[in-house]
Parts: structure tokens; C-alpha cells; sequence
């Protein structure tokens, strides 16, 4: 089976000169991710890598790029899942950690649970090796959102994940939004994969990301089911957003209805 990945840079009002610098970032995200993949890596390593690289990039809102909550902290959201056991670990309102997605990894791999939150989620981290930094929240842009990756690897099998510093100073301190939130965020299951960006809480209330990989089994369109999803989204909660979808057979698709969001695919 050929690999693929997908990944996004977030929804949102870009600027172009700033969507030229995303593209190319993400280019290179989806080298590391297709590298894994083609030497037989899994789609979660590929997932994980890829993320991590946007992560230590500072251009995103996700790690060390990350706005702050409305009394200045920096709390990121991040979320992993494995489309072959169901399995999915995430953080919520982490703090001063580099990597949120590592984190989330370590949460799924070894624990029973499926999200940890705030001190105990950094806690959780600094006991499993992660090592705490100060992140001084950047300037919030409203164009800069949530990054997300799904792969799927020589196996067939699928990985999603997300990571994300929020939506800026509009957040009360302790605020979590979708991309901790499997189905709301992120959701992948044998057959395909997709992940969120937009306003969380909008993803949250309609579940939209449970029922937009449920719908690629009814052998709808990708197009057609993301474009479905993003118009229920703005008839339940007029929310603008965008959605990329991954199947197993490395179909896929890239949607919004925000002025931009970069994105690129590539497959092994
Ligand atoms: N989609 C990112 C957030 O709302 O936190």
C-alpha cells in the first residue's frame, strides 16, 4: 500500500505573503512525515514527527508559536489518535511543554486514559522525560490556528492528530477546545481519517469530525463529505472552519470556507 500524508496550517484570514512562508513549512512537515512512511514507519510516527517540526517552528499557533489565554499564559490543546484500535491519548491547557502532541502520544501509549488537563497534564509530561520550558505567547493573529496532520502508513492503517495554542486572549484562563476533544477535533477509524480547524467550540457542540469520517464509509465523495460537514457547521453555529480528510486508499481532501488555509499532500 503507498503511504500518504496530509497536513494543514490552519483556517483562517490569511495573508499571502504569509501563506507562501506556511506552504513551505508544512512541505517540510510532509517530508518528514513521508520519509517515516516510506521506511516503514507507522502513520502515528509520521503524525507525531510531522507535528513536532511545526511545533519547534514558532510560525504556527501551536508549541512554542502559541498565543496566549486572556491572562497572558500559553495553555496548548493537542490530540492523537490511531485509526486501527481506537486508541487516542490528548492534553488540554498544557503548559510550558515544547511538544503538546508527544504528550498526547505518551498519554495514549501509557495510560488508560484519553485526556489529561492542565497542571497535571504538565505534571504527567516532566514525569515522562519532557522537559518544561517558559513559551512566551506570541502576538495573537486571528489568521493563525490549530496545525493537523493524518497519515496512513504502508499497513493501511490510519493516524489524526492536532496541536494548538487556541484562539488567543478571547479564551478564559483553563479553556479547552476541540483539538483535545476526539470526534470534536480529530477522529480516525479503519477507514479514514480527518481533523478540525476553526473556532473549537463550534467543532465541539456539533461533533462534526465523528460524523465526517463516519460519512467516508457511506462511499460518499471526500469533497463531498467535507463540504457537507463545514455547511452543517455554519447552519448549527455559523461558524466558518476547515477540514482535511485521509483514506486508507490515500484519497483525500482539503475544504474551508475561511478566505485560506494552506495545506499539502503528498504521498510515498
Ligand atoms: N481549533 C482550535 C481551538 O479552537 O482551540
Amino acid at each position: 500500500m503507498k503511504p500518504a500524508i496530509i497536513l494543514h496550517g490552519g483556517a483562517g484570514n490569511w495573508k499571502s505573503n504569509k501563506i507562501d512562508k506556511a506552504k513551505k513549512l508544512l512541505e517540510q512537515a510532509a517530508d518528514i512525515g513521508i520519509k517515516i512512511l516510506k521506511n516503514n514507519g507507522s502513520s502515528l510516527d509520521a503524525v507525531e514527527k510531522s507535528i513536532n517540526f511545526l511545533e519547534n517552528s514558532g510560525f504556527f499557533n501551536c508549541g512554542i508559536g502559541s498565543v496566549a489565554q486572556a491572562d497572558g499564559k500559553v495553555r496548548m490543546d493537542a490530540g492523537i489518535m490511531d485509526g486501527s484500535t481506537l486508541k487516542c491519548g490528548a492534553v488540554g491547557a498544557i503548559e510550558n511543554i515544547k511538544n503538546p502532541i508527544s504528550v498526547a502520544r505518551k498519554v495514549m501509549k501509557k495510560t488508560e486514559h484519553c485526556l489529561l488537563v492542565s497542571k497535571f497534564a504538565t505534571e504527567f509530561a516532566v514525569k515522562n522525560g519532557f522537559k518544561k520550558i517558559n513559551i512566551k505567547p506570541r502576538k495573537t493573529k486571528k489568521t493563525l490556528d490549530t496545525v493537523g496532520a493524518v497519515a496512513v502508513d504502508k499497513k493501511g492503517s490510519i493516524a489524526a492528530g492536532v496541536s494548538t495554542g487556541g484562539l488567543g486572549n478571547s479564551m478564559l484562563p483553563g479553556r479547552v477546545g476541540d483539538s483535545a476533544i476526539p470526534g470534536a477535533g480529530f477522529y480516525v477509524n479503519e477507514f479514514a481519517g480527518a481533523v478540525a480547524t476553526g473556532i473549537g467550540e463550534a467543532f465541539i457542540r456539533t461533533v462534526i469530525i465523528k460524523n465526517t469520517v463516519d460519512m467516508v464509509q457511506e462511499c460518499k465523495s471526500l469533497k463531498e463529505v467535507a463540504k457537507f460537514s463545514l455547511k452543517t457547521l455554519k447552519q448549527k453555529t455559523s461558524c466558518e472552519g476547515g477540514i482535511i480528510i485521509l483514506d486508507k486508499n490515500g484519497n483525500y481532501a482539503a475544504y474551508y470556507t475561511t478566505k485560506a488555509m494552506p495545506w499539502v499532500y503528498k504521498r510515498g
